[in-house]
């Protein structure tokens, strides 16, 4: 029997690298589509992280022909190609709405003449707002999102609906989602219909929320890539990491490495269709923490976090994943720890030029009023 062909769409960023080699590993013939964007890509070309059993497709996934060559012989599809920061979203609207809403309707297009026993679709914990919180007795209680005049008052932590304290908890896929950036929206939009065409077509498909990855291969050269390459960034450029509120926000940070395995052991399970599926670590950390811990592995401890003080317009407080779901329906374990997975980190990064653009990204936001 000829060994199974999945295409990933965005296979030649980060995510999509990781999972191009769980795939290999697992025997599968691996196609990548990637349009190699500038931001991630600044030389456009195959980037050397890519391994080359990989076949690369270069294309954008609004092209329905495109689309349709790199679906010919396809047995699975995982759908990672997207435009993702947060914040960018907020002004580069046009952009993300083509390349993220349509993108995805171009493929679910083409995959009308081209059925696949298996669609994956990255979705994402921003599509749930603030996380779960419950109040001083337990009780589970709904954060209002930050008003700007809490904010400007440096008052952090968000309030229940009738200003009582709460306290974050892990947050379930049952959480109703709360859509507060145009990037939340094209997630939320490219989940929803991903699983809506594969009920209607009787395609198996599965949406995961990715919590906060991290890992080799991740785009220095892109300021919007998460807060961990971004500080290791600065570090290793002898710069303080630039730390938004009082650091104190909670994340829940994966690696990339066991995001890649539980891809690839979706595409191997039979009945998880129409599933949402959180993808984390299952723990919490601060922002101030990741800040000590990387000081600390790189070697950087002299060099402290500089607390900004300012917070981005449409962060949230605190996130993190309940991964339940992913633990029951995937036998998921995590098995790198935060300490491995920012030491394996660091060690690519040392091998990297480390081209530290934050500054940059930050007067962008600033000058737009996207950070304050
Ligand atoms: C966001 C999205 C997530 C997406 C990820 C990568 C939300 C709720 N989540 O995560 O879905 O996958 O971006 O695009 O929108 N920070 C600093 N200094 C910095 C950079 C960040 O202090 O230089 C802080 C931020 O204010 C935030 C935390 O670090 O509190 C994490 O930021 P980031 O890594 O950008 O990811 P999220 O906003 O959590």
């Amino acid at each position: 029997m000829s060994r199974a062909r999945v295409l990933i769409t965005g296979g030649a960023g980060f995510i999509g690298s990781h999972v191009g080699r769980a795939l290999l590993e697992g025997g599968y013939r691996v196609r990548a589509l990637d349009m190699l964007t500038p931001q991630v890509h600044p030389e456009r070309l195959r980037p050397d992280y890519l391994d080359c059993d990989i076949e690369l497709m270069i294309g954008d996934v609004r092209d329905p022909h495109a689309v349709r060559r790199a679906l010919i012989d396809v047995d699975s599809v995982v759908h990672l190609a997207a435009r993702v920061g947060v914040g960018q979203s907020m002004y580069e609207v046009g952009d993300y709405v083509s390349v993220n809403s349509l993108g995805t309707a171009v493929l679910l297009q083409a995959l009308l003449d081209h059925p696949v026993q298996r669609l994956v679709v990255a979705s994402s914990m921003s599509i749930y707002g603030e996380g779960s919180y419950v109040e001083r007795n337990g009780r589970p209680a709904t954060a209002r999102a930050r008003a700007r005049d809490q904010l400007a008052a440096r008052a952090w932590e968000p309030r229940g609906e009738h200003d009582q304290e709460l306290t974050p908890v892990p947050t379930p896929e049952t959480k109703p989602p709360s859509l507060n950036s145009i990037y939340a929206l094209n997630k939320f939009e490219q989940e929803r219909s991903a699983l809506l065409f594969g009920e209607a077509y009787g395609i198996p498909t599965v949406a995961l929320r990715f919590f906060n990855v991290y890992g080799p291969h991740q785009a220095l050269s892109n300021p919007y890539t998460g807060v961990l390459a971004i500080f290791a960034a600065r570090l290793l450029n002898d710069k303080p990491p630039l730390v938004f509120e009082d650091g104190e926000q909670r994340r829940d940070f994966v690696c990339v490495k066991d995001v890649a395995a539980l891809c690839r052991s979706v595409l191997e399970r039979s009945g998880l269709a129409g599933e949402v599926i959180n993808v984390g670590s299952g723990t919490s950390v601060t922002v101030n923490e990741i800040a000590r811990r990387l000081a600390s592995i790189l070697g950087k401890e002299a060099i402290e976090p500089e607390l900004t003080g300012e917070y981005r317009v449409g962060d949230i407080r605190h996130c993190f994943a309940d991964i339940t779901r992913a633990m029951q329906t995937l036998a998921f374990e995590p098995s790198v720890t935060l300490e491995a997975g920012i030491t394996e980190l660091a060690e690519w990064l040392e091998g990297q030029v480390a081209d530290d653009r934050i500054d940059q990204a930050r007067r962008e936001l600033s000058s737009r009023g996207l950070t304050v």
